[in-house]
C-alpha cells in the first residue's frame, strides 16, 4: 500500500482528484467506482472544477458507486443517488446512463444485487474504485467480520454505523437499517484503489489499518492483500496514538496524542543517573503503550544530538545513544530531537499557530532558547542549529555570556537578565519603589519587578523599556533572516500577556505577528509526539 499524507482536508481532495484526472487522461473511458460519504466531497469539488477548466472530459467514462441505503427513495435527499447527483454528476459531462448506483427502491434486492455485479463484469471491471472508510473499518458498506468472498449483497448495518450516519439525517430512527454494497470480492478486483481517510475521528481505525494485520473485523485491512492500493489521509487520520517525552532538568513529561487529541499527560521527577532517566522513561512508557496502544514515541531532550548522539550539559547524557537504547527497551519506534525543536513543533500543530507554515519560538527562561519550523518542518543542522539565544546584539561592549562570547541576546532578554537588571537598577536608586518592594520580599525575582512596574515605579519603568527594546531588536533580526509567519513567546515573562504584547508591539519597527503560546512547557511534550 502507498501512503501519502497530506498536511489537511484541502491537500488530500486535491491530490486525489489529481489521480482520477490522471487516470482519466490516460484512459478517457475509464470505469470509475466511486463513494459516498463526507471524505469524498473535496474530491468531488475539484473534479468538478477540473471539468470546468477544460482539462478532464467524462464524455466517455462510466461510474458505479459502491452502495445505496435500503429501502430508500432516490429523491430522498439522504440517498446516495442524490447525492452522486448533487455532488459531482450534475457538474461534469458525464451521460446519466453511464452512471449506476445500486437501486434502493428496488422490491428485488437478490436480483438487483445480482444484475448490478453482472453489469460492472460487463463494462469491462473497475479501473479504479474510490473508497472512504467507515469509524469501525468499513468499507463501502461491508461492516466488521465481513464475508471475504462477497459480491454485491444485501447488508444490515451496525449500530456503530447507524450512529455515525444518523448526522445526515433527522434521527437515528430515520437511518435505513439495511444497504445494498459491493462485497469485499467486487471491491478487490477493482484494478487500482484510492483510499481516502480525513480527521482525527479516523485516526484509530487508520492506525489499525497500518499496523495490525489483515482481519475480517476491521474490513479495510483486507485492501493489503490488493497490490495497488494508494491511501490518502490527512495528518489528522495518520496519527493513531503516539506518545511525547520531554525530558527536563527537573520534571520528565509524558503527553499521548490520538490524531490531534491529548488523552493523557503526566510528569515524574527527573533522576539524578542517567541510567535512572533511561529506566524511568522506559518504565512510563511501556505503561502507557499498553494503555493506549502506542506505535510510535518522540523524545525532546535538552543538548545537542549528532548522529543519534545525544549530549546535554545539564543531564548526565555524553555522546548517549538515546534513541537507540529507548528504541530496544520498549520495543517502539522512537525518534530524538532537541526539546526547544520539540517545542516549536508542538506550537505549529497544537498552539496558536496552527495556520503558519513556518514560525520561530522563542523561549524566555533562564536563558533564550528557541526552534525554528520552516515549510512545517523542525530545521536541523548537525551545528547546534537554532540557539538564537547566542546570537549577538551587542558587539565588544556587550556583557559577557556563559558560552565565552559577548553580547548575546539572552543577556539581555532573558527572565535572568531581566530580574539582574532590575537588581541593579534598585541598588543603584534606593528611594524607588522598586528598592523598597525588592527590601520587602528580600531579593528580586520576577514577580516582585512586575509588582512595582504595575505600581508605576519609574525605575522599574526603565529597566523594562531596556528590556522591551532589545527583545525587539532581536525578534527583528530573527523575522529578517527567517521571515516566519509568526514569532511565538514562551516562557514566565510571557504570563504578562499584553503588558509585554503592548510595549513590544509598540517598539517594533516591523509589522511582526507576535503571539503568545498557550501551551507554555507542555508545547515540548506534545512535539515530540508528533515528530
Ligand atoms: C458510509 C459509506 C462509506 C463511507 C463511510 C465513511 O457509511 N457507505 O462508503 O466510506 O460512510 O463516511 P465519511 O467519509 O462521511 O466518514
Amino acid at each position: 500500500m502507498r501512503i501519502i499524507v497530506c498536511k489537511n482536508y484541502d491537500e488530500l481532495s486535491e491530490k486525489a482528484a489529481n489521480i482520477v484526472a490522471s487516470q482519466l487522461t490516460l484512459k478517457p473511458d475509464s470505469v470509475l467506482g466511486l463513494a459516498t460519504g463526507s471524505t469524498p466531497l473535496g474530491t468531488y469539488k475539484n473534479l468538478v472544477k477540473m471539468y470546468n477548466e477544460g482539462e478532464i472530459d467524462f464524455s466517455a467514462v462510466k461510474t458505479f458507486n459502491l452502495d445505496e441505503y435500503y429501502p430508500i427513495k432516490k429523491d430522498n435527499s439522504q440517498s446516495y443517488d442524490k447525492f452522486m447527483k448533487d455532488n459531482l454528476f450534475s457538474g461534469i459531462n458525464i451521460k446519466p446512463e453511464n452512471t449506476h448506483i445500486p437501486d434502493g427502491e428496488t422490491d428485488n434486492p437478490t436480483a438487483e444485487c445480482e444484475a448490478y455485479e453482472k453489469a460492472i463484469k460487463e463494462n469491462g471491471g473497475i479501473d479504479l474504485q474510490i473508497l472512504g472508510i467507515g469509524q469501525n473499518g468499513h468499507i463501502g458498506f461491508n461492516e466488521p467480520d465481513v464475508n471475504l468472498n462477497s459480491f454485491t449483497h444485501l447488508t444490515n448495518l451496525t449500530e456503530n454505523t447507524i450512529k455515525a450516519n444518523s448526522r445526515f439525517f433527522a434521527s437515528s430512527d430515520e437511518v435505513p437499517r439495511q444497504a445494498i454494497t459491493m462485497g469485499i470480492a467486487s471491491i478487490l478486483k477493482a484494478r487500482k484503489i484510492l483510499l481516502l481517510a480525513s480527521g482525527a475521528n479516523k485516526s484509530r481505525v487508520v492506525g489499525e489499518l497500518l499496523n495490525d494485520g489483515i482481519n475480517t473485523s476491521v474490513p479495510a485491512t483486507l485492501l493489503k492483500t490488493h497490490p495497488d492500493v494508494v491511501l490518502i489521509c490527512d495528518e489528522d487520520a495518520y496519527s493513531g496514538s503516539k506518545l511525547g517525552v520531554d525530558i527536563g532538568g527537573t520534571n520528565i513529561k509524558f503527553a499521548v496524542i490520538e490524531g490531534k487529541n491529548l488523552l493523557f499527560k503526566c510528569k515524574i521527577k527527573t533522576p539524578e543517573k542517567s541510567d535512572d532517566i533511561i529506566n524511568a522513561i522506559c518504565d512510563k512508557t511501556i505503561e502507557l503503550k499498553k494503555e493506549y496502544n502506542i506505535k510510535s514515541a518522540g523524545i525532546g531532550t535538552p543538548g545537542t544530538i549528532k548522529n543519534g548522539l545525544v549530549t546535554a550539559d545539564n543531564l548526565p547524557f555524553d555522546d548517549f545513544p538515546l534513541e537507540k537504547v529507548i528504541a530496544e527497551k520498549t520495543g517502539l519506534y522512537i525518534s530524538v530531537d532537541n526539546d526547544a525543536n520539540c517545542a516549536a513543533l508542538g506550537e505549529l500543530i497544537f498552539g496558536n499557530t496552527k495556520d503558519c507554515e513556518h514560525i520561530i519560538l522563542v523561549t524566555i527562561g533562564t536563558g533564550i532558547g528557541g526552534g525554528i519550523i520552516m515549510n512545517r518542518q523542525i530545521c536541523h543542522s548537525n551545528n547546534n542549529m537554532g540557539e538564537i539565544g547566542h546570537f549577538i546584539i551587542q558587539s565588544e561592549k556587550g556583557r559577557e555570556c556563559t558560552c565565552g562570547q559577548k553580547g548575546c541576546w539572552e543577556q539581555y532578554c532573558s527572565a535572568t537578565a531581566l530580574v539582574k537588571d532590575a537588581e541593579k537598577a534598585a541598588e543603584k536608586d534606593t528611594e524607588s519603589l522598586l528598592y523598597k518592594r525588592m527590601r520587602e520580599n528580600g531579593k528580586m525575582d520576577g514577580e516582585t519587578f512586575f509588582k512595582a512596574l504595575d505600581e508605576g515605579c519609574k525605575t522599574a519603568e526603565k529597566v523594562y523599556k531596556h528590556y522591551i527594546k532589545y527583545l525587539a531588536r532581536g525578534i527583528e533580526s530573527l523575522v529578517n533572516i527567517f521571515g516566519p509567519d509568526a514569532v511565538v513567546l514562551a516562557g514566565g515573562v510571557t504570563q504578562q500577556g499584553d503588558k509585554l504584547l503592548k510595549p513590544l508591539y509598540a517598539e517594533l519597527k516591523k509589522d511582526i505577528r507576535i503571539e503568545i503560546s498557550s501551551l507554555q512547557s507542555d508545547a515540548g511534550a506534545l512535539g515530540a509526539a508528533m515528530l
